[in-house]
């Protein structure tokens, strides 16, 4: 194997350089990776939400086996078993209408557009509302729906037929509708945007126009699906159905492969040749999607998640009132956002040099994502890196750790932590099916070696 130094090298020289990779990392089990020194870190973001069952779930990977074994792709001009029925289970557990499969969230949410604009053609409708700050991929179309422009600078002109509206203002978006209208998309929680959860009032609010006005409601599903945020799907919190949704990231458990899953009413807008992709729902994908959600059923994952994320996020309150530059605390289950008054680089560097991976976003917010399995030992591990991690920033800041007296944070409202006891399923983490395997080695907390990543 080459060393980290070995692979970096390489790397830069052959890599077209559209990344800046932070560590170069070999193995992974669980919430755990390893470095090629067999530096280990708690990954508190699993792939940006794709590792939700745990780096190489020995289900899933027993699964991808077996089918590799038997038989990994064939074209969609045959029909195969393991898509049918990875079909009929994301139906079942959400719209009960019908999938599509491709093979990333971009294409995921490509579909979704395209679906909008063909059952919206004939009357000359084919503009979709999308929420400011919202991420949808780097297609020129998910791109364009997307409200960064980061994503679009350069790249112009942009695909026609995206239009802005505000997120989490209703009268925004009303504003916006007009006779070229097909769709709304919009994410349950943006974690792009900086971990900020949909009002349910808003969610609401959409349901109801785009019923009243004829327009798809279009969720993006791709970073809040499949459990995260303490529900199967994030668009579950409230208590609303949208007409269709996209779906990528965690599906395959580190297998790619994207879906879009539709209520009855649109299940048949595709008609045959409409609409394709070579790699959509290949067997071996499908096997692998089966087999997680076969692990976040049976090990109770998305109640997991809820109670995880409840006590994670009280955690992180209390971190809020210990530290003045922290501001807030959102979120929903394991989806979590730390705000601060300040870039948030510095702090997820330091939290990188302790052994935990985050991410920052939207500039000043770190993204927490870890995998549903985590343990819970390993929650208070992370915590304490955090705190560790905050106050070495402070005192780098110049600052002294405690916030000002009196500066308790009030819980605030939808995006904050939610009580345990919101989610009344018991997520008896002794009572899972999938029996973990001995721990290799513990979490070492290096306190001197640095984290191998570019500046
Ligand atoms: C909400 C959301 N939608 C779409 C995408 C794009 O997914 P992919 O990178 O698989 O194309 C992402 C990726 O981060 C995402 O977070």
């Amino acid at each position: 194997m080459m060393t980290n130094q070995q692979t970096i090298d390489l790397w830069k020289k052959s890599v077209i350089p559209s990344y800046t990779p932070r560590l170069v990392l070999t193995k992974g089990k669980g919430a755990k990776v390893w470095d090629a020194n067999g530096k280990v870190y708690l990954d508190f973001l699993a792939g940006i939400s794709v590792v939700n069952v745990g780096h190489c779930h020995p289900h899933v990977v027993d699964a991808i086996k077996t089918q590799a074994e038997t038989l990994m792709h064939v074209s969609n001009i045959f029909y195969n078993e393991n898509q049918a029925r990875l079909a009929e289970k994301l139906s079942g557990l959400s719209l009960r209408g019908k999938c599509f499969f491709c093979n990333s969230g971009a294409e995921a949410n490509e579909a979704l557009i395209k679906l909008a604009r063909l059952r919206g053609h004939d009357k000359g409708r084919y503009e979709v509302i999308s929420m400011r700050n919202s991420f949808h991929g780097r297609t020129l179309a998910t791109a364009a729906a997307t409200g960064q422009t980061k994503v679009q600078k350069g790249f112009e002109p942009m695909p026609e037929g995206f239009v802005l509206a505000e997120f989490n203002d209703l009268d925004s978006v009303k504003a916006a509708v007009n006779e070229k209208t097909a769709a709304v998309l919009v994410e349950a929680v943006q974690g792009e945007g900086g971990v900020v959860p949909a009002e349910t009032d808003f969610m609401k609010g959409l349901r109801a126009l785009c019923t009243e006005k004829d327009i798809l409601l279009l969720c993006d599903e791709v970073q809040c699906g499949l459990g995260r945020t303490g529900h199967w799907f994030g668009y579950q919190a409230s208590v609303v159905t949208p007409d269709a949704f996209s779906l990528a990231k965690s599906l395959g458990g580190g297998f790619p492969i994207g879906a879009i899953v539709t209520n009855q009413k649109v299940a048949d807008v595709f008609q045959p040749g409409t609409h394709a992709s070579t790699f959509g729902g290949t067997p071996l994908a499908c096997a692998a999607a089966l087999a997680v959600i076969q692990v976040i059923e049976v090990d109770r994952l998305v109640e997991r998640a809820g109670i995880l994320g409840a006590s994670f996020m009280q955690d992180l309150e209390k971190l809020v009132d210990k530290y003045g530059h922290l501001k807030e605390v959102r979120g929903k289950g394991l989806m979590v956002g730390l705000e601060l008054d300040q870039p948030a680089r510095p702090l997820v560097d330091i939290m990188l040099e302790m052994g935990l991976i985050a991410l920052d976003t939207a500039q000043n917010v770190v993204r927490f994502l870890p995998p549903l399995t985590l343990k819970e030992s390993e929650l208070e591990e992370a915590v304490d890196i955090i705190d560790e991690a905050c106050e070495q920033w402070h005192s780098d800041l110049g600052d002294a750790p405690v916030a000002a007296a009196g500066a308790s944070r009030a819980a605030g409202d939808e995006g904050t932590a939610p009580a345990a006891d919101d989610h009344p399923a018991e997520g008896d983490e002794d009572d899972l099916s999938f029996p973990e395997e001995e721990e290799e080695e513990d979490l070492a907390i290096p306190d001197e070696e640095s984290a191998d990543q570019e500046g």
